[in-house]
Formats: C-alpha cells, sequence, structure tokens
C-alpha cells in the first residue's frame, strides 16, 4: 500500500474505510438524522463552539465561496490577508463575485503580519478574510495572535477563516476567539474521505446574512439552516462520506482534541527535525510552521518531479509538489489525520535511498 502523504484526500483508518461500505439509507429519514446530528456534535467539539455547522456535499472550495455570498453584497469593502496560493484561491473569488478586496500578500513561506497596522489605515471593513493554515507552503497563521486585532477594528468586519486543512488537528477555538465564520474539509486532518465542507457560523454573520444581497442557491445558508432544525440538509447530502465522517469523528472524539493536536505538533517537530538532519532546507521558519503539512527544497541538481516520480514509482512514497510560483521548486509532505511516527520514518528513508540513487 502506497504511503499517501499529500494533504488530502488522507489514508483512512480501517474502520473508516469499512464505514463506507454501510447499505444507503433515507435522507429524510430517523436514521440518517441521528448520523447528522453525532457529526455536527463532532465537529463542534473540534470547533470549540456552540454555533451552527453545516454541511454542504462538495469540496472545500465551496465552503470558500459560501463564505463569500451569504455575508456580503457587491461592493462591500473587504480585506483578505494571504500567504500562498489558498489565500489567493479566496480573493480571487471574492473579486469574481464583486467585493472590493484588498489583496495584503506576504511572501510564500512566510505568515500573515502587521494585521493592526493594515486595518488601521482603513475605516469601512466588511470582512476580513485569513487562511489559518497555508497548505501551498505549510504556514500557520497565529489566529491567537490575529483574532482579536480583527474584533477590535472600529468597523466591526467579520472574522472569516479557511481552516480546510488545519482543523480536527490543530487547536482553533471558535468561541473564545470570535471567529464568525470557520470552514474546512473532510479530506483532511479529520480523516475521512472527501465531499464535505463544513461551514460554522456566528450569531453576528447571522445578522450580515439577514442584509446579503448576492444571488444564491445551492449555498444559500438560510436553506441549510431551515433543513438543520431536523438534522437534515437542504438536498441529498453524500450519505456515503457521511458515513466515513461519523466514524473518524467518533475515533477523535474517543482520542480527545488536546491529544490530537498535541500529537499533530511533535509529528511535526519529528518530521522537520529529521529533514533538518538530512541537510535538506526547509520553506518555512519553526515558529511559523504548520502541524499538519511541511514544505522543503529538493536538494540543488535534484529535479522535484523527477524525484517525486522515483518517490512514487519505487518506494510507494506519494508526496505533493509546489504550487503557483513554488512550482518545480519545492515539495511537501502532508503529516495530517491517520499518521504515525512510522509514517514519517518511511518517508525520511525513502529521501535517504532516493537521493543517494540521484547524486
Ligand atoms: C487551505 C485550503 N483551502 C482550500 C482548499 C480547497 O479545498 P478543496 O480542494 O477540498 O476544494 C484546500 C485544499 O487543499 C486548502 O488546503
Amino acid at each position: 500500500m502506497a504511503n499517501l502523504r499529500i494533504p488530502g484526500p488522507t489514508p483512512l483508518l480501517p474502520q473508516v474505510l469499512s464505514s463506507l461500505s454501510q447499505q444507503m439509507i433515507s435522507h429524510r429519514g430517523k436514521s440518517y438524522e441521528k448520523i447528522h446530528q453525532e457529526i455536527i456534535l463532532g465537529l463542534q467539539y473540534f470547533y470549540q463552539t456552540k454555533n451552527p455547522i453545516y454541511l454542504l456535499t462538495a469540496s472545500g472550495t465551496a465552503g470558500l465561496e459560501t463564505a463569500i455570498v451569504n455575508f456580503f453584497s457587491p461592493g462591500d469593502q473587504v480585506v483578505f490577508f494571504t500567504c500562498g496560493e489558498f489565500g489567493n484561491r479566496w480573493a480571487e473569488i471574492g473579486r469574481r463575485f464583486g467585493l472590493k478586496v484588498t489583496q495584503v500578500k506576504f511572501v510564500d513561506g512566510t505568515g500573515v503580519k502587521n494585521v493592526q497596522k493594515t486595518l488601521s489605515t482603513m475605516d469601512k471593513i466588511a470582512g476580513v478574510f485569513i487562511t489559518h493554515n497555508e497548505t501551498s507552503t505549510g504556514v500557520l497563521n497565529n489566529l491567537f495572535e490575529i483574532a482579536h486585532i480583527v474584533k477590535a477594528h472600529s468597523s466591526k468586519p467579520l472574522l472569516l477563516v479557511d481552516s480546510v486543512s488545519a482543523l480536527g488537528g490543530t487547536d482553533l477555538p471558535m468561541d473564545s476567539l470570535g471567529i464568525d465564520v470557520l470552514i474546512s474539509a473532510s479530506q483532511k486532518a479529520w480523516m475521512a474521505s472527501p465531499g464535505i465542507a463544513m461551514v460554522a457560523v456566528s450569531p453576528y454573520a447571522w445578522e450580515k446574512h439577514q442584509r446579503s444581497t448576492f444571488p444564491r442557491y445551492y449555498f444559500d445558508l438560510s436553506l441549510y439552516e431551515k433543513f438543520s432544525q431536523k438534522n437534515q440538509t437542504p438536498a441529498t447530502p453524500a450519505v456515503s462520506v457521511l458515513y466515513s465522517l461519523r466514524t473518524s469523528l467518533d475515533l477523535l472524539k474517543k482520542e480527545g482534541k488536546e491529544k490530537v493536536f498535541q500529537k499533530h505538533i511533535e509529528l511535526r517537530d519529528y518530521f522537520r527535525s529529521e529533514i533538518k538532519k538530512l541537510g535538506l532546507k526547509l520553506l518555512v521558519a519553526d515558529a511559523e510552521a504548520s502541524p499538519t503539512i511541511t514544505a522543503l527544497f529538493p536538494p540543488t541538481g535534484v529535479d522535484e518531479k523527477e524525484w517525486r516520480n522515483i518517490l512514487k514509482d519505487k518506494y510507494q512514497l506519494v508526496i505533493a509538489g509546489g504550487m503557483g510560483e513554488l512550482k518545480g521548486k519545492i515539495v511537501r509532505v502532508a503529516h495530517m489525520g491517520y499518521i504515525t511516527k512510522l509514517d514519517l520514518d518511511q518517508v525520511v528513508d525513502s529521501f535517504k535511498k532516493s537521493l543517494k540513487e540521484m547524486s
């Protein structure tokens, strides 16, 4: 079996895998409603929120679009603090829908900074958007510092956070940080199969929703709210994916969130130290390093595509390449969800052997 170390879909635990093979049920019946409710409770535990969470049958990008079309109106002034391709993507969605976007970009491999300074130069901001874990570079933005700065701004903007690739494996308490809209996706640290985006919404964001004039249908959260009263979704949900998510959440909850978060930090630190021992250069400084994904440079003279092909074909190790400006320059190794230290040892060992071969 391949060692799948891309940042989603992540491997599935055997119990999660077998849960996918259950027979279909009516999504308008009691059995479904029970599963739906259990999933919401499990997600609320990891989101650390009492807010409602909506399950969209779609990937994480749909969650990003949902956040734009439900809480704003064309021409609203918003700020995106971005530090890589997923931040760029979200800002682009905002532009395409007609928001007045100020995008503050940070160099690839570094995190968002100077939030206070930037916001102090602006007087009317409807929303501030931040990618919690920039998967294209492996940077974790420190929402514990940033959130209260955003919330203290005089124009009371909404704070919207993409934690598609960190939530479930990383501490991000929605309610105590005052995050208004928080998005994740099933195929990442949640260690379920791909197909479900989750969107949590604060009471303040709901107020804004009432005034939003963007046209929308499939992603209209009013519909999701109405159906969530019955623990249902407005349209047919991806029932099999939800089977897997219920099982993985059950296992994660049994382990306990503190242990799960700590495990991710330990695996990150272990992997980074092993990479340093190999003499390979990491893209991100220790202080901003993601607990779920690590980017590194191939040694000089080694073609990253060729290296990844050798790793895949000879060592059954599948890792990701760079994105955007970093395409061809870095490789990325995910360590989220169902993973042990042994999997990372195999990565390190395969790196050692393949690079020796290529030198
Ligand atoms: C931070 C981040 N945001 C958004 C997305 C988009 O998610 P999806 O591919 O599920 O649409 C990803 C996917 O890797 C991501 O890592």
